[in-house]
């Protein structure tokens, strides 16, 4: 059988490779909301009501987990990460409450997402209605934290929401934070008054053991300097200061992990080889030099965060035209699954006191101990997609189709029954999988592409895998589950089961 990677989508792509996608000619399809999925009038979210339209794409149970604010919740192991690397930030303003609804123009257009990003395509993000949506990022919050200017630092911590895939580590709602530091050049009697400062703050950074590479140089054509708005000198100092504040940080988190695997008995892994970590030029729409930060950890390197230094047209945007800084965000869950040794992402949204009470603020990072292990019930779906000229996605990076995105402009009309079925996109699949299996669905892999010679028709195969994290699945509940979610698909899709 033909293994293949379901690589989940836009967002999942390596930062470095997510430019390569604002090619108007490889932005992926928007498929037509089916109206029915929701009840007419309005949806209320955190006490506030909103209208809905044919935009509306938030189905019920990811409404239903908004505002656990896991962040912040007492000994969860995702606001002991988040405090660890505050910690590190100790003159930063923390905000960590902002609510989770914000503009297409909070979320995109303020942070200069070009109309066509694939990002705004409601395969990839939960809508409210056209101008509302469920934040994916944190950096949604960045201009208007910008505007109030309450701080030179500050960091923004929270809940952020993305359509895509189900596996053990990609959940549809995680936590992201998110770092800003900022001079005020107008503070200063002259750039080079100002540039001396941040080296002053630089040299005053803690210095650490670390190994790294970073082979390229601050700007170049591909990642280039804002000549516009910065001089070398600024984005040099900028980025030296990014760097060594960032890597500090990185050290504090696998430093911590890597006791906590001592405690635990295993290996520490500093033991056989120093900390190592290297910078990799990155595209975002707002910061230009942009990196990605890779740690090596456990024979893989692996992309700790984003960053750069901020484009400073969003800065005047803010209207703070004099400051220049540098940012940086990153996904929670992927740091406080390797600092606690937590196997499933699932688990950070368990009530299981089992779970909950082996966390502490107070004391050492001690390793997740797995309080048990149910068996899997894997089950596989394979099927006939209509015909259709509608672009499929399956979502793996290298045969991604392409159309013409909606650019976040043009509703589309909702489907009704005599029309043909939207365009089938694994995100769908994944969202009815949701839906109908809540927290018993695992994951859900493409495991067999193949389109019929003569016939020209597509066949895919999904293997579903069912596992709760408290308790064994009977035959008949997967059976139950699988079946449901059958259904969904050759009502909503119209495929043809093989
Ligand atoms: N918003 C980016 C994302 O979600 C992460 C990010 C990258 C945030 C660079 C930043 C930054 O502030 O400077 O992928």
């Amino acid at each position: 059988m033909v293994k293949l990677t379901c690589a989940s989508s836009f967002w999942a792509l390596p930062a470095s490779i997510r430019p390569l996608f604002r090619s108007p000619h490889l932005v992926l399809s928007c498929r037509r909301y089916a109206s029915k999925d929701v009840s007419p009038g309005a949806l209320t979210i955190g006490g506030h009501s909103y209208p809905i339209d044919s935009w509306t794409n938030v189905p019920p149970n990811i409404l239903a987990q908004y505002g656990r604010k896991l962040h912040v919740q007492s000994d969860h192991p995702l606001s002991i990460t988040r405090q660890l690397i505050a910690s590190r930030f100790p003159s930063f303003r923390n905000h960590d409450s902002l609510p989770g609804v914000v503009t297409v123009e909070q979320n995109f257009d303020s942070l200069g997402f070009t109309p066509d990003h694939p990002g705004r395509n409601r395969t990839d993000t939960y809508y409210i209605n056209q101008s509302t949506l469920l934040r994916t990022h944190t950096s949604a919050h960045e201009v208007d934290v910008f505007r109030a200017n309450e701080s030179d630092g500050y960091t923004i911590s929270a809940d952020v929401y993305r359509r895509d895939a189900v596996d053990k580590s990609h959940y549809p709602i995680f936590h992201q934070m998110e770092g800003a530091l900022t001079w005020d050049r107008k503070a200063f009697a002259s750039s080079e008054a100002c540039i001396q400062q941040i080296t002053k703050d630089f040299e005053a950074l803690p210095k650490h053991p670390l190994v790294v590479e970073d082979p390229n140089p601050t700007y170049q054509p591909s990642n280039p300097l804002q000549t516009q708005y910065h001089s070398p000198e600024e984005a040099e100092i900028l980025a030296k200061h990014l760097k060594r504040s960032l890597e500090d940080m990185v050290v504090t988190i696998f430093a911590e992990a890597d006791k906590g695997l001592a405690a635990a008995g295993h290996r520490s892994k500093s033991e056989d080889e120093p900390l190592k970590v290297r910078w990799v030029e990155a595209f975002f729409p707002h910061t230009s030099p942009s990196w990605e930060l890779e740690v090596w950890w456990q024979g893989d390197w692996l992309e700790v965060l984003g960053c750069g230094v901020i484009d400073q047209p969003l800065l005047i945007r803010a209207g703070q035209p004099d400051r220049i800084g540098w940012a940086f965000g990153l996904g929670l869950e992927r740091l406080a699954m390797l600092l606690f040794g937590i196997p499933d992402i699932r688990l950070f949204w368990s009530t299981d006191k089992r779970f909950l009470s082996q966390f502490s603020e107070d004391g050492p990072i001690r390793r997740f101990q797995p309080f048990s292990k149910h068996p899997a019930a894997p089950r596989d779906v394979s099927f006939w997609l209509p015909k259709t000229d509608a672009p499929i996605i399956t979502n793996t990076p290298a045969t991604a189709s392409t159309a013409a995105s909606p650019a976040g402009g043009q509703p589309t009309e909702p489907s009704t029954s005599d029309q043909a079925p939207p365009a089938f996109h694994e995100n769908d699949l994944m969202e009815i999988a949701r839906n109908v299996a809540g927290d018993s669905v695992e994951d859900v892999t493409l495991i067999d592409d193949f389109t019929h010679p003569k016939k020209q028709r597509r066949s895919l195969c999904y293997r579903i895998t069912y596992r709760s994290l408290e308790r064994t699945l009977t035959t008949e509940e997967a059976n139950r589950m699988h079946d449901h979610i059958t259904r969904e698909l050759i009502e909503k899709y119209r495929v043809e089961i093989r």
